[in-house]
């Protein structure tokens, strides 16, 4: 596989058509390391990371090795997988690489963990208001095949999802299972899983939002599934999403289709029609068919390494400063009140009043400004592509166009 090596930095054309140099850089020239379209600003991380010249130059390499598919072994494709399993894991699974599964998108996994779990009816699966649909559509599917009801948490004026969570599993006391990201999807509001995860019997985790930046605490929240795309704050290419499955589920979880990457057939590759072979061990047997294209692994490869090299620990403190600058611009402007309080450090929201909404939305194609817009707010999901000053910069624009 062609992976870009730090030792052997080469150029790649970027999207500006300027060549931008590839490898694994250090934090404080993480700037340098992305290739963005000349004058761009992009806060939406949230919707896609920014591309890695690095990502970029490991995809194109592993379509121009795909002319010569035969040079790719089965083994050496096998040990490529392998190889990123391990890497994902050392990165943000707690080096866990038995419990780490391939899948196409969270969906999937969250089909495959909505799937496992034994619901009656009476009981309830507990969830976020306006969750994200990956993390809603399956569990209203088992629960109209199971009899179980949604127990949804709403957040009250004032009250944060922490409380919410909390309040909802007191009202229903049948909660089996909940179903939650770390960071709400659409503003980066927070919940504080350390508290709310000893109260429940099982846990899933849809990390989409947060993984990368945020550390996942298995042994303290001991989830049954945590589950994140990869193509967002993980920095890879769609198409390659991560499971991770707790012990119990590595051995006695059922995948909900039948691929032959998931079972082991020994060194004489015999699938025999009495009986299917044994499943691979640990979580591989939720790997998906068609996700290990080796280009898709290729780009999360070099995301990962980059990654990694960075350290999530430090990237939050990084986007932690860029999310600290815009809010403390905001404030300065006496705007204080247009972003949401305790947002994740990577992850918020600008909801100025509707009126000046209007004024702000033009403005922002104008400008070149690159965020998400829905349900009345703005999603500020910015990288380390950008600096402190320039978030401060944004954030006065943005107050100044929004008051005409
Ligand atoms: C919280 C969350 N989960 C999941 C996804 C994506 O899920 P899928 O891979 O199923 O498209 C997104 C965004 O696209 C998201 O914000």
């Amino acid at each position: 596989m062609a992976t870009p090596d730090a030792s052997h930095a080469f150029m790649s054309a970027s999207a500006t058509g300027a060549a931008a140099p590839v490898g694994v850089f250090d934090l404080a020239e993480a700037a340098h390391a992305f290739v963005l379209p000349e004058g761009v600003r992009y806060l939406d991380t949230a919707s896609k990371g920014p591309r890695l010249a690095s990502v970029l130059a490991a995809g194109q390499a592993a379509l121009a090795d795909a002319i010569a598919p035969w040079t790719l072994s089965f083994d050496a494709w096998r040990a490529q997988i392998e190889a990123l399993r391990a890497l994902a894991a050392a990165t943000v699974f707690a080096g866990d690489s038995e419990g780490v599964a391939m899948v196409p998108s969270a969906a999937y996994g969250l089909a495959i963990a909505a799937r496992q779990v034994p619901l009656a009816p009476g009981e309830a699966v507990l969830l976020l208001d306006g969750q994200f649909p990956s993390n809603l559509l399956a569990w209203q599917q088992r629960c109209a095949e199971t009899g179980a009801h949604l127990a949804v948490a709403r957040r009250a004026p004032g009250q944060d999802w922490t409380a919410a969570v909390l309040a909802t599993l007191e009202a229903q006391p049948r909660v089996r299972v909940a179903t939650l990201p770390h960071a709400y999807w659409r503003d980066g509001s927070l919940l504080d899983l350390d508290r709310i995860a000893p109260r429940l019997q099982m846990l899933v985790l849809d990390l989409s939002q947060s993984l990368g930046v945020l550390p996942v605490r298995l042994d303290a929240w001991r989830p049954d599934f945590v589950v994140s795309v990869g193509h967002k704050w993980l920095l890879g290419p769609m198409g390659l999403a991560w499971l991770w499955a707790s012990p119990h589920w590595r051995a006695h979880g059922v995948p909900f289709e039948q691929h032959w990457q998931a079972r082991d057939p020994g060194a004489d590759w015999n699938f025999p029609v009495e009986a299917p072979p044994p499943f691979r061990a640990g979580a591989r047997r939720f790997d998906a068919g068609g996700v290990a294209d080796p280009l898709r692994l290729a780009m999360a490869s070099a995301a990962l390494q980059q990654l990694q090299h960075w350290q999530p620990a430090r990237i939050a403190a990084r986007l932690g400063a860029l999310g600290a600058a815009f809010d403390e611009e905001l404030q300065a402007q006496g705007a204080g009140d247009w972003t949401v309080p305790g947002h994740a450090p990577h992850l918020g929201a600008l909801r100025p009043p509707a009126a000046a909404m209007q004024g702000v939305l033009p403005w922002l194609q104008r400008a070149k400004v690159i965020c998400t817009h829905r349900h009345g707010a703005l999603r500020i999901a910015p990288y380390l592509q950008l600096t402190p000053e320039a978030m401060r910069a944004l954030a006065r624009e943005m107050v100044a166009v929004a008051r005409g």
